[in-house]
């Protein structure tokens, strides 16, 4: 019988890391960075830019990879890219217009070994 290479309980929830400070590596391979604006016009156009991998590269191999990424405003969904092995690198570029304030952009992304990551950042609409 084959050995299981992931933990089960990175399979249980949403993960994050447990010491935003003293990062593993599995975390830094794992956590989406997002860049995007502190604060943006109600109804401008802005660039979200998330990439996974970026704090430590994550592998992009048939057998281990990022399947996809997911955005959000607060509860909001915005935006999804699907990805393949190989061809592909994490990396996702959106341009969003909010016309409200709907909480922090979040993120996951999920990888198929190691489970579901997620990220969140501030952003003021106003
Ligand atoms: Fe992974």
């Amino acid at each position: 019988m084959a050995e299981k290479t992931a933990a089960p309980d990175l399979f249980a929830g949403i993960n994050r890391p447990k010491d935003p400070n003293n990062l593993t590596e599995l975390e830094k391979k794992h956590i989406p960075v997002i860049t995007a604006p502190d604060k943006v016009k109600p109804g401008e156009c802005f660039e979200v830019v998330v990439e996974v991998g970026k704090l430590l590269a994550h592998p992009n191999e048939n057998a281990h990879f990022i399947e996809f990424i997911e955005l959000y405003a607060g509860h909001v969904y915005l935006a999804r890219m699907d990805f393949t092995a190989c061809a592909t690198c994490p990396v996702m570029k959106v341009c969003v217009s909010l016309g409200k304030d709907l909480g922090p952009l979040r993120v996951f992304e999920r990888c198929n070994l190691h489970g579901v990551w997620e990220a969140d950042k501030p952003i003021t609409v106003g």
